[in-house]
């Protein structure tokens, strides 16, 4: 059924599609930092950075040896600043092992950072004119509709099967003008919150949702379930130059990961010390670290930490802690980066003041 749409689609995209500053000169430099600025931000909003971007890094070797302060001084207000950084260091492969072109390869373009299979399939069929489906929320909404498809649009599987529908019917000779109808019919015409344009639509004639009236029901989210919240107080424990870190349990969360020793609940300075005895340890000084946060996706801890540190005895073996080299955890013991706030602690020297306080009254 989908097939049907090629042909509307394309001569719409002709007549109506918007004349924007990447689309005019579409090379994989000038399209990848479109697609990526794009990615969380409205056309409007990117149009006066994309230009700026460009004047300041005209192409992919300009980029890869940028100050990163300079890129990020240009990205102020676009927010998710993860993107430039990762758009830099993409640039920095393209420059060292792709000798400063882009692969016009799906897989290949894939395996960069920061790409994931819609960037990858809008570079390679806009740029580069190869039939690989570009699969965003725009397009999942349109081909919900079209389809009158129920299912759950933020499940991968369903993503997966709409990306397989669009490879049956892209068409070779005119790859790119395709991703970008699709996108552009999401953009102006199939529009979301009941303000779908239904009677100027070129496809409203092939539209399943409009013939069975669901237009304003689809597409489909199942809100996720919502996140436990689990409060942990982490612990930087040292005994001269050694931290102590131990095994995740081989199932669950974060499974057979080493992390930093942690507790459940917000202790106080006084239970955190009660329970290092209790592990057979003998604390010296304790100093209590920032709060911090870390979201998976069905639980959020919500962190409190403390820095202690720990009179070498015979029984810490037995505490079922591991006392390594701090700098060895980097390049032998996975750490989750849930811990990364407070791994950053791992090689601070502490104070002497506050246990030797606390001590008087313990
Ligand atoms: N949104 C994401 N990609 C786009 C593109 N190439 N043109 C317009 N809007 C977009």
């Amino acid at each position: 059924m989908l097939e049907q749409i090629v042909r509307p689609l394309l001569s719409w995209y002709d007549e109506h599609a918007r004349t924007l500053p990447w689309r005019e000169e579409p090379t994989p430099y000038r399209v990848w930092v479109s697609e990526i600025m794009l990615q969380q931000t409205r056309v409007e909003a990117v149009r006066p950075y994309f230009e700026r971007f460009l004047r300041a890094f005209p192409d992919v070797k300009a980029l890869a040896s940028c100050p990163e302060d300079e890129l990020l001084k240009l990205w102020e207000g676009l927010g998710y600043y993860n993107r430039a950084r990762n758009l830099k260091r993409t640039a920095q492969i393209i420059v060292e092992e792709y000798d400063g072109q882009f692969p016009a390869d799906y897989e290949a373009l894939l395996a960069l950072p920061g790409i994931g299979s819609y960037t990858a399939g809008a570079i390679a069929s806009i740029a580069f004119g190869i039939p690989v489906p570009a699969v965003d929320g725009n397009v999942l909404r349109v081909l919900s509709r079209l389809t009158a498809s129920c299912d759950d649009i933020l499940r991968q599987s369903v993503k997966r099967a709409f990306e397989r529908q669009i490879q049956e019917i892209i068409p070779i000779d005119r790859a790119g003008d395709f991703t970008q109808a699709l996108i552009e019919i999401g953009a102006l015409v199939c529009v979301p919150n009941g303000k779908a344009k239904c009677d100027s639509c070129p496809l409203a004639s092939l539209c399943r949702a409009r013939a069975l009236g669901m237009v304003d029901e689809l597409p489909k989210k199942k809100q996720p379930k919502e996140r436990r919240i689990e409060e942990r107080t982490v612990l930087v424990l040292r005994e001269g130059s050694r931290v102590a870190i131990r095994r995740r349990p081989p199932k669950g969360l974060l499974a057979g990961l080493y992390e930093l020793p942690n507790l459940e609940g917000h202790l106080s300075e006084r239970e955190v010390l009660e329970a290092l005895r209790e592990w057979g340890l003998s604390p010296l000084r304790i100093l209590p670290l920032a709060d911090a946060k870390h979201v998976f996706s069905h639980v959020e801890w919500r962190m409190s930490g403390y820095a202690v540190s720990l009179e070498e005895t015979d029984d810490m073996e037995k505490s079922g802690l591991l006392f390594i080299e701090a700098k060895e955890t980097q390049e032998r013991y996975p750490m989750p980066a849930a811990f990364a706030a407070y791994a950053g602690y791992m090689n601070i020297v502490l104070g002497q003041e506050k246990y030797e306080e606390e001590k008087e009254h313990v």
